[in-house]
């Protein structure tokens, strides 16, 4: 793919950072940008921003641990816009500590949003991207933690370690 102009992109975490980023970028191309974050007013800001430099900008505050939710979204978007040519899931938290550190509570919290995030918005997306049979990309937002596991990293690589299987059995479709 390397016309972007009038394509659509969704980004998770879009509220700051990385994502922010990516969003800015591809409305820059002349993109269509669906952005979600679970903090409504940094959300709003960026989409205000694009709008007000004429981007098409879908965006709702969600938390993407919540799979009825992402889902509700991908169905909103896909009637509104589209299926995606671009799908980023890029929300993630970082926690650094001793891997006796950490409570269940939190494993939990981690492995909701960097595993089971990026896997809801596979769920909700993919099918429809499939379906629309045209030239599309995913891009799961890994880490170096993806690769190599480092001291004190134990929650951030046991979350992020999965956004490399996820990349390597989706080369199987
Ligand atoms: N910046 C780095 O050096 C670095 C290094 C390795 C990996 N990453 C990964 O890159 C991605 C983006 O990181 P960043 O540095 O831009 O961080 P960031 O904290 O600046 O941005 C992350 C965004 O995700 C949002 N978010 C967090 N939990 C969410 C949830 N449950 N639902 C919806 N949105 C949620 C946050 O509100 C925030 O706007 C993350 O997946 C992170 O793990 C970043």
């Amino acid at each position: 793919m390397d016309q972007f102009k009038g394509k659509l992109a969704v980004i998770t975490g879009a509220g700051s950072g990385i994502g922010r980023a990516l969003a800015t970028r591809c409305a820059r191309e002349g993109m269509r940008v669906a952005l979600v974050d679970v903090q409504q007013g940094k959300l709003q800001s960026l989409a205000s921003r694009l709008e007000a430099a004429g981007t098409q900008v879908l965006s709702q505050a969600l938390d993407v641990s919540d799979a009825a939710a992402v889902t509700a979204f991908a169905q909103r978007c896909i009637s509104e816009l589209g299926a995606p040519d671009l799908l980023f899931n890029n929300a993630g938290i970082l926690r650094i500590g001793e891997t006796w550190s950490h409570s269940a509570e939190e494993w939990l919290k981690m492995l909701s949003i960097n595993v089971m995030g990026v896997v809801n918005g596979l769920n909700a997306f993919l099918p429809a991207m499939l379906e629309a049979g045209k030239p599309a990309h995913i891009i799961n937002t890994g880490s170096v933690g993806s690769l190599v596991a480092a001291p004190a990293m134990a929650q951030h690589t046991a979350a992020k370690w999965p956004c490399a299987a996820l990349r390597n059995a989706s080369r199987l479709i």
